[in-house]
């Protein structure tokens, strides 16, 4: 029996409602495969911890996260917390204090599942974004003077360095080498910023010399979200910065018909760290505690988790499940349907049982 242990952290809003689907449907898969075990260690942290304990985590909080196998995360967000609080208190300090330097996130018209594209349906959509986590626009640099002065000066720096550009480019390549079309596109701006931007595009081009069998091109980003919208099966496999590939990812999460099935692993390839899996979206509000919420991204994303684990197999069975509950239009109201988050749930949990 190969065990995992994972840590659970479904913090704010409909967090804990689709982790606790999630580990639901964890537990199905240990028991039809009777092969692997998964160990789930659940964390209060979040805002209400933040409220009794002034922290949204305690001090030591990476060193209890380091020893376990990976972390599956809710989403963090209250209305009473400002965000950057939330944010920085949480789910960024294990994003770089473990060094998951890729965020990876897979897009694809569920079965079932209506994207906004006429004539785009299933199979016309299929991508992974991989994203740099770790530095570019995002890397915290820069500052303010003569605050509320009339010559008060703000600078928001992007940091791009050699090793960095280099790392994410290698896992993008290497990614697009192991998916059918073999297909990447590097994203930048590198007409309009000629240091940063031409040092990616240089990169690229020599870390495509190590991959002889994937074919890739170029775009500007603004020109990207053309073709996206009106080319998508053109592409495949995409990587950006930081800041680009943010903005691309929740335009392809809009494409693929809801924010409520996107998923996301923020990865350290090197395995130093575990790393961190969660649905894109987040706590929600205006739908917490409804019963409502999609639990389909936190699916995704625990597949994902698997993939990352080694259990391929229960991956992919985990994600026929979800395409059959889909396609059988048990569907929560964001996606067009009347199922309850549990209805979907025990749904999942029927296929993954009963499908061969
Ligand atoms: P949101 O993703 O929470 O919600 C946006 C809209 O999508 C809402 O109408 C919501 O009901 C819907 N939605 C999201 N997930 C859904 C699901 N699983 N099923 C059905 N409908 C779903 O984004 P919003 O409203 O901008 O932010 C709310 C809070 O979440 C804020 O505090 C924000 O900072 C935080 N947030 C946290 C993230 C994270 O933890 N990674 C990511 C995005 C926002
Ligand atoms: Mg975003």
């Amino acid at each position: 029996m190969r065990e995992y242990t994972i840590a659970a952290i479904p913090a704010d809003g409909i967090g804990p409602e689709v982790i606790a689907a999630g580990t639901t449907v964890l537990k199905a898969l240990e028991q039809r495969l009777g092969e692997a075990k998964f160990n789930v260690t659940t964390f209060d942290w979040g805002s209400d911890y933040y409220k009794k304990h002034g922290v949204m985590m305690p001090a030591d909080g990476l060193k209890t996260l380091k020893p376990f196998d990976a972390i599956y995360f809710g989403a963090v967000g209250a209305p009473d917390v400002p965000d950057h609080v939330t944010l920085w208190g949480l789910r960024l300090p294990i994003c770089q204090g473990f060094d998951q330097y890729a965020n990876v996130r897979p897009t694809r018209i569920l079965p079932g599942v209506t994207s906004p594209l006429r004539h785009v349906g299933e199979g016309d959509l299929d991508w992974v974004i991989v994203r740099e986590n770790s530095e570019g626009e995002y890397a915290g640099h820069g500052g303010r003077a003569h605050r509320g002065l009339p010559e008060e000066v703000a600078t928001e720096v992007a940091i791009f360095t050699r090793v960095g550009v280099t790392r994410i480019m290698r896992y993008a390549f290497k990614l697009a080498q192991a998916r059918p079309r073999k297909l990447l596109t590097v994203v930048t701006k590198s007409n309009a910023q000629r240091h940063g931007m031409v040092m990616w595009d240089e990169i690229a081009a020599e870390v495509s010399q190590e991959f002889p069998d994937v074919t890739w091109d170029k775009m500007l980003v603004d020109a990207m979200t053309v073709r996206m919208t009106l080319k998508p099966q053109s592409l495949d496999t995409i990587v950006a910065t930081n800041l680009h590939a943010d903005i691309l990812s929740d335009l392809a999460g809009a494409l693929a018909g809801s924010l409520g099935v996107a998923p996301t692993g923020n990865i350290d390839p090197e395995r130093r760290f575990p790393s961190m899996f969660e649905p894109i979206h987040g706590s929600a509000f205006d739908i917490t505690g409804k019963g409502i919420a999609n639990p389909v991204a936190s699916f995704w994303t625990a597949a994902q988790m698997l993939d990352h684990l080694g259990e391929a197999e229960a991956s992919a069975r985990l994600m026929r499940a979800v395409e059959r509950v889909c396609a059988a239009g048990i569907l929560t109201p964001d996606v067009g349907g009347t199922a309850t988050t549990a209805e979907v749930t025990a749904a999942v949990v029927d296929a993954i049982h009963s499908s061969n």
